[in-house]
């Protein structure tokens, strides 16, 4: 399976950058074994079904875990299905922090993706003060095993995991590939031993970019890269993934 490579627009794009980007990248995708997800806010979501001559494919950056009702501003599973969208993001640490999401509420988005065929990129990481209080394994492992513990075991291959520790959020300060590998090996381990055989994917996310992605990559459990800034700017972000596919 070839590497993955996530860009998390966050609430930044417009259509013109939808456009350069599927332009830039469009083909790279085509001709490499990597795979180029594009977590887009919800109305870019419809008009990427336009582009239906790429390779792209497409995830929500959110979703509500009931399946339809009175959620005024809230987008159901259904919805990002019938847009062709074939992932979501789902407890990402910007919603955990600024929207209350709990490790249950994750869970619960977890299994609505599915249960509708979407498969959930579930995001998990520690915090400085977690970091700095030698703790930060010991959350992630909460955070995901509250998940594997709670999701239909046949289904949970389809889980991929993206740690994004949050003091590398934004802040031009990525983990080191040490870091991130030991964090990966965790959670791989901590799969394995909750679900016999399951060989989860794992991602790193917070400051990747075109000139750090490839000593990440090179971890042997750092299976793709969850992107915010860095992909906001076309040619730049096609530079990131050319190094995550090893293809430069
Ligand atoms: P940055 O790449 O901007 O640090 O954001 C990471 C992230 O949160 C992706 O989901």
């Amino acid at each position: 399976m070839g590497p993955l490579v996530v860009a998390n627009w966050k609430m930044n794009g417009s259509e013109q950058l939808l456009q350069a980007v599927v332009q830039e990248v469009g083909e790279l995708a085509e001709t490499t074994s990597a795979t180029v997800v594009l977590a887009l806010p919800a109305p870019y979501l419809a008009l990427a079904r336009g582009f239906d001559n790429t390779q792209l494919e497409w995830a929500g950056q959110n979703v509500h875990w009931l399946k339809s009702g009175a959620y005024t501003g809230e987008v159901s599973a259904e919805m990002l299905s019938e847009m062709g969208v074939g992932w979501c993001l789902v407890g990402h640490s910007e919603r955990r922090q600024y929207c209350s999401e709990t490790d249950e509420l994750v869970l619960a988005k977890t299994n609505t993706c599915l249960e509708l065929g979407i498969r959930p990129i579930v995001c998990v990481g520690e915090n400085l003060r977690e970091r700095q209080a030698g703790k930060a394994l010991e959350v992630v492992s909460r955070q995901l095993l509250t998940v594997l513990n709670g999701v239909p075991t046949a289904l949970a291959p389809l889980i991929v995991v993206a740690y994004e520790p949050v003091w590398a959020i934004g802040t031009g300060e990525e983990a080191s590939p040490e870091t991130a590998q030991e964090v990966h090996e965790a959670v791989k381990r901590a799969a394995r031993s909750k679900i016999d055989g399951l060989e989860l994917r794992v991602l790193y996310g917070g400051s990747v970019n075109a000139d750090n992605a490839k000593a990440l990559m090179r971890m042997p459990d750092v299976d793709g890269v969850l992107v915010g800034g860095a992909s906001l700017q076309a040619h730049g972000f096609r530079r990131l993934c050319e190094q995550v596919a090893g293809s430069v």
